[in-house]
């Protein structure tokens, strides 16, 4: 079985090893709430684990979140630093982030 955390492979001092600072976190700003969340998980993980499951709206209205978390289903999309329709499930956190939700 592969361990290790998300994002950290072949980046840092070897896989599994923390590469911001030294609490392990990154903070970051979810819909105008700035939290702290750990280093190396993905938006998506980050929004869920922040009690946000809808993360934008369909065509008709309705809530939409996460469903396939490998890039494919794209109703996990979100707006990074401005640019929208990012996947997030495919977007490491990185400190200094502003994720939008509701798009
Ligand atoms: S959850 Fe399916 S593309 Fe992100």
């Amino acid at each position: 079985m592969r361990r290790g955390r998300l994002g950290t492979e072949g980046e840092g001092e070897g896989r599994g090893t923390p590469t911001g600072g030294p609490s392990g976190e990154v903070e970051l700003e979810l819909d105008g709430e700035v939290v702290r969340v750990p280093e190396g998980i993905t938006v998506a993980a980050a929004l869920l684990g922040g009690g946000r499951p809808n993360f934008r709206r369909s065509v008709r209205g309705a809530p939409r979140g996460p469903l396939c978390g490998m890039g494919t289903c794209q109703e996990c999309r979100v707006t990074i630093d401005g640019v929208p329709h990012r996947r997030s499930c495919l977007e490491v956190v990185r400190a200094g982030m502003r994720v939008a939700t509701g798009g």
